[in-house]
């Protein structure tokens, strides 16, 4: 009761506070030299970072805490959400907001006000070690979810931080690998997400461990100085990440505010280097108030906070949305014969199959964003809460196969959970599901044509095995509700409506970056010479089709497309088109604008410029528009360093994925 009560006292005040500028100013006018290094550098313990409170000037201390899951760094007594890349799979963007309150309210009340989180580098990558903590491969589905999510944080009074400044796209030698990216593709790709949280308003952002164009990010004039602070107007503090920074009057005068544990270089050495007017009192006085601003604009000297990291911050209604964001964020790739949704009408028996299903659940990320559950509903557990006593739901493991087999051959479904993760400080160094996973779902569904498969994985993976099986579904990394969310698309109570925020290839040689010897680099030089062609976009240019395009996703109902209608200005551009539900379920569509540029414009056939998702009774029609502006319509000119609006012929593609695209258009600017 009390720690529901906190927090509507302090949701319903204007969190936003007047002047922060102003007051800052007038902080910072009273701070001596030792005050402000001293809020400059963070130390270690007992959260991740720690800014010592200033009692004179009554300055609260700032507690800096993973992570993009939940309260991360080993931390009991929280939520253990779906990963980011899960909810990101909902495509809706009223539960991306839900879901970064939901974790800011979880932090305030450990007693944190830095939230280090959203993680929104682009999964260039598809074996990328934290890719389950990304927004996923397309620059405006992360853009437009990075933002809900640097609002919902900061709508609790916790600074949010967009991570990690820029270009760690893979974990192999992250602190010392080069990432060598054009301006354009830097703009077009890989900055679009950090400048959507810039005009989100977000408090602070992490500086990388990697070197970007051979310079470390964390000194880095051009991309901090000019791209981050000038180009991108971004006016909160820049903080490395752990152990990043690698110097003191480099990082100082290029662009790092504050030095997070555990070097030493914006302590004593920063004093030294003001004396000897190396860094200059003006760039302190600026780290200083980039730091106070935000902690004025978000009300941090009206709340006092009492939190500490043992509270037990698990409210009950944060269970119910951590199942409904792992069901909503669950993507039915396949469903041949409509096998699914399971009824129990029809239904004696149930195998569930795999050390996945109960023996060893896969629901979380490892590394800093690691959340420790307290507790973990099981696929097996799940299952039989929903199938109710008429029906037998028997349980084997992954091994001994054969009697999996069996136990598949004589059930009347079988469902067969597989799984794999990934972690912070290393790439999965494959695709594969590994552990003999593909082996068993060959195996089972040799002896049980209605096979279902269920795959949690930290993103794409490849399906050698999918032309076999009836049905598959992808919960990606689920967090501790995992068995009553995939019941609830299992058995139908929620009627699954996630789109992938990834493309999963159909095999190895066919990723992008094993087809040009950029991944993992030579020499640490990782040379990004596919340049705007990440993703989706490297699929479309070859015009090779992947097994699962970005944007699929089934549901049990179905929708019919009609009436596009284009009008355009040379401001504006204006789309509209109808969506009817014309199955006999209630479901959900995320309705997908592509479009493709002039073709003198340069750029990959089509890309995502819009997205609606909208929850349709059967036979119900919406009306979904689209309005695209200068922004939506430019391309990055070099020759400029800005946006420019294309001129000449765009086209436009509305459907239900990058790949299934129902109704076509065109206009001139
Ligand atoms: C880690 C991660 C970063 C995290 C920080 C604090 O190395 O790269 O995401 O927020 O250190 O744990």
């Amino acid at each position: 009761m009390l720690l529901a009560c906190l927090i509507s006292s302090r949701a319903s005040n204007e969190l936003v506070q007047e002047n922060p500028e102003k007051r800052a100013q007038q902080m910072l006018s009273q701070m001596t030299l030792d005050e402000k290094v001293a809020m400059v550098h963070g130390s270690a313990g007992p959260y991740a970072g720690n800014v010592p409170r200033n009692d004179r000037l009554g300055i609260p201390p700032l507690h800096l805490e993973d992570g993009p899951q939940g309260v991360a760094d080993g931390v009991k007594l929280c939520t253990c959400w779906p990963s980011a890349l899960t909810v990101v799979s909902s495509w809706d963007v009223e539960l991306n907001y839900a879901f970064g309150k939901a974790m800011a309210i979880e932090q305030w009340l450990k007693g944190t006000n830095v939230l280090l989180g959203p993680m929104v580098n682009i999964a260039r990558v598809p074996m990328g070690g934290r890719n389950f903590e990304s927004y996923g491969e397309d620059p405006y589905l992360s853009s437009v979810m990075v933002a809900q999510s640097v609002l919902g944080i900061q709508s609790q009074g916790v600074i949010a931080t967009a991570k990690h400044y820029a270009d760690n796209n893979q974990e192999f030698n992250r602190s010392s690998t080069s990432a060598n990216v054009d301006e354009r593709t830097q703009w077009e790709i890989y900055y679009p997400a950090f400048q959507a949280a810039v005009n989100a308003g977000v408090g602070s952002i992490m500086c990388s461990y990697n070197r970007i164009n051979n310079t470390y990010a964390c000194e880095n004039h051009q991309t901090l100085g000019i791209d981050l602070k000038t180009r991108m107007n971004f006016k909160g503090f820049v903080m490395s990440d752990w152990g990043a920074t690698h110097s003191t009057v480099d990082s100082a005068n290029n662009g790092l505010d504050m030095e997070m544990p555990s070097s030493d270089f914006f302590g004593e050495k920063l004093k030294l280097a003001i004396r000897e007017g190396k860094v200059s009192s003006e760039r302190l006085d600026d780290m200083v108030l980039r730091i106070l601003i935000p902690m004025f604009s978000l009300g941090m000297f009206e709340y006092q906070q009492t939190g500490s990291l043992d509270v037990d911050v698990r409210l009950p209604e944060h269970a119910i949305l951590a199942r409904h964001l792992a069901a909503a964020g669950t993507v039915l790739l396949k469903n041949k014969n409509n096998i699914l949704p399971l009824d129990t009408s029809k239904l004696k028996r149930i195998a569930v199959i795999g050390n996945d299903g109960d023996k060893d659940p896969v629901i979380a990320g490892g590394g800093s964003g690691h959340v420790i559950a307290s507790y973990v509903i099981t696929p097996l557990q799940g299952i039989r809460n929903r199938a109710g006593p008429s029906i037998n739901v028997s349980y084997a493991a992954t091994e001994p196969m054969e009697i999996a087999a069996q136990m598949a051959a004589s059930a009347d479904v079988a469902i067969v959970f597989v799984a794999t993760t990934s972690s912070e400080g290393e790439d999965r160094r494959d695709l594969y599901l590994g552990g003999g996973q593909d082996e068993l779902i060959s195996k089972v569904v040799s002896v049980q044509p209605n096979t279902i498969v269920v795959v949690h994985t930290p993103g794409a993976v490849l399906m050698p095995w999918e032309s076999s099986v009836p049905a598959i579904i992808c919960g990606f990394l689920p967090g501790q509700e995992d068995g009553n969310a995939i019941a609830d698309v299992l058995f139908g109570d929620v009627n699954p409506s996630g789109k992938l925020p990834v493309t999963f290839s159909i095999a190895e040689e066919q990723i992008p970056v094993n087809t040009i010897p950029q991944y993992p680099g030579i020499d640490n030089e990782a040379s990004y010479s596919e340049g705007l062609l990440v993703g989706y976009r490297w699929y479309d240019a070859k015009r090779v089709a992947p097994l699962f395009p970005f944007g699929h996703g089934l549901s049990y109902t179905d929708f019919h497309y009609d009436k596009i209608q284009i009008s355009s200005s040379n401001e504006s551009v204006e789309i509209s088109a109808d969506v009817q539900n014309i199955g006999q379920v209630f479901g959900a569509e995320v309705v997908q604008l592509y479009i493709g540029y002039p073709l003198t414009a340069g750029e990959p056939p089509k890309v995502l410029r819009g997205f609606q998702k909208i929850f349709l009774q059967p036979k119900s029609v919406q009306t979904v528009n689209f309005s695209l502006g200068k922004k939506e319509l430019s391309v990055w000119d070099v020759s400029i360093h800005n946006w420019r609006v294309s001129t000449g012929e765009f086209r436009v593609y509305l459907g239900s994925s990058s790949a299934d695209l129902r109704l076509t258009g065109s206009f001139t600017i």
